[in-house]
This record gives C-alpha cells, structure tokens and sequence, in this order.
C-alpha cells in the first residue's frame, strides 16, 4: 500500500495477522446449521421474481442449500472454477484498506459467526449468512465478479483523495442495495443487503414508497444513504455490463477532484439529470420509516 494513504487505527484481535483473516472457518453446531437452514428456505420462498436472474443462478451452482452453514473451502473451490474467486473467514468487519486489497486479490471476505434465533430478523453486523447468501451467488457471474474486483483496486485511490465516503456510496447503492431491469418493467434485485433478509426483497421492488432510478455514477457518488431503515431510493442498472462499463471506464483522479468532502444530494431527491423509473411516494419514509411502525408500502 501507498505510504499516503491513511488507515483508521481499528483494534485488530491478536490472533489474526496484518490480513485479518482467521486461521480456520468457525466449526459450526446443529443450531447454528438449523438457523443457516431456515434463513435460506425463508428468502428461497421470497426470491423467485424478485432477485436478479445472475442470483438464483448462483445459489444453485454453488448448491447453497444443501444443508448448514457452507464450508469456505469448498465453497471456494467451486467458485474458483467460475470466475476465480475464494471466500475467505474474518471475525468482524475489517478496515477498508485490508477489505479492498482482498477485493482486489478476487477474495470475498465473509464473517466467521452466524445470528442467533433472537437476532434472527435483523443484525446490524453482517455475519455468514449475508455475507455468503447475500454476496456470493453474484460472483458467480463473470462481468459482476471483474466489477467487484475492480471496485476494490478503486478502493486505496478513494483513499488517497480522502472521498471513501463517495465510493462507500458506490458500494450501498450497487452491491449492497442494487437493482437490474432485466427486461422492461421487470425490475430484480441483485444487491446482498436487499436479499439476505424478507422485508426489502419485496419493498424494493413492489413497494409504492421508493425512488427507482437509474444508476448513474457520478451522481450516485454525491448521494446520501441510511444504513439502518430501508431506502427511501433505489439505483436501477439495465446490465452488469453497464455497471461494469461506468465504472471502469471512468476517470475518478477528475470526478473525486471535483466532489466536496461530504454528500450532495439527500437519500430523498430526484434531481433535474435523473432518468426516474418510478418516482416514490416515500410514504414510508415520510412517516418516520422503522422507529415509528409505518408499513414498507
Ligand atoms: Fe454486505
């Protein structure tokens, strides 16, 4: 890494190296298997005209339901096979100087715990079941995975500019909360954030309250995000080709030299450049979206 590039003092464990990553997977009990399990048959139920065609192909060439949390090795080795990438155990989330470089380096780092049946609905740290049903399944396909792979050799220039904020908006509107019109009209959702839990696969794609519009970089770059409610606007793409093309294909020395320190737009606006898709209502953010009870309408 560069000498310029200033890495927060996050407390690392002590049995973990520079590269954060656990000597072995966690060995998990016949709980932690039978809480994999029912996680995975609840989104299964839910994802079938909602996730992007790419997702529910994933999840099957990786044969992510054959029962219990998947074992990394194999899991790897399977993924390896199409599109060259591993996933790799680390115990918490990781400092984004060491996340991009195992981006880079085509590893998927994923956490090495699962949620209890108390947090079984919600956690706040993404634990193995996100990580692994949430992201994997989409590096199964090509154009995403070099996407992925290109997003973390972004990561230390983002860095340097000190706008990690901006890229960081990249990654919420994309890979964690993205959307695909596959066909048109027919809007899917590809990003791990929507599809690791039951309430947004349906929102994001049914419900009336949320902005749809479609991805556009440098925009999306100067845009607010929430990370504890459900989006009050989604970023829609026509292709991983497309998302592929504008990103890679984009000088960001000139785009983060002309980006302010904090974000332009609100999570809220449309704006006079956006090509809407739907415009919201956003009656459920305007209602006081999760703490005050409204419905995901
Ligand atoms: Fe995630």
């Amino acid at each position: 890494m560069p000498a310029d590039v200033f890495t927060a003092p996050l407390k690392k464990p002590s049995h973990v190296g520079d590269d954060w990553l656990e000597p072995k997977q966690t060995v998990y009990d016949s709980e932690d298997d039978a809480i994999w399990d029912d996680l995975f048959k609840r989104q299964m139920e839910m994802l079938p005209g909602r996730a992007a065609t790419a997702f529910m192909e994933g999840t099957e060439k990786l044969d992510l339901g054959r029962g219990g949390v998947p074992e990394f090795g194999k899991l790897s080795e399977e993924l390896d096979k199409l599109t060259g990438w591993s996933v790799v155990p680390v115990p918490m989330l990781i400092p984004d100087h060491v996340f991009f470089w195992h981006l880079a380096n085509r590893r998927f780092p994923a956490g090495n715990f699962i949620r209890t049946r108390e947090t079984f609905d919600y956690i706040q740290e993404p634990d193995v079941f996100h990580d692994v049903f949430g992201h994997v399944p989409m590096l199964t396909d090509p154009v995403y995975a070099d996407y992925m792979q290109e997003y973390g050799k972004a990561g230390w220039k983002a860095m340097r500019y000190n706008r990690l904020k901006a890229l960081g908006s990249l990654y919420w509107y994309t890979v964690e909360f993205g959307l695909i019109e596959e066909k048109p009209g027919d809007i899917r959702a590809y990003g791990a954030g929507i599809l690791s839990g039951p309430t947004e696969v349906v929102y994001s794609v049914e419900a009336e309250s949320p902005n749809r519009i479609m991805l556009n970089v440098d925009r999306v770059m100067r845009t607010d995000y929430v990370i504890s409610d459900l989006q009050p606007t989604y970023f829609v793409i026509p292709s991983f080709e497309d998302l592929y093309r504008q990103t890679v294909e984009r000088d960001f020395d000139k785009l983060y030299k002309s980006l302010g320190p904090g974000f332009t737009y609100a999570n809220t606006a449309v704006i006079d450049v956006d090509y809407v898709v739907n415009r919201g209502t956003l009656e459920y953010t305007l209602r006081g979206g999760r703490g005050s009870g409204a419905k995901p309408v």
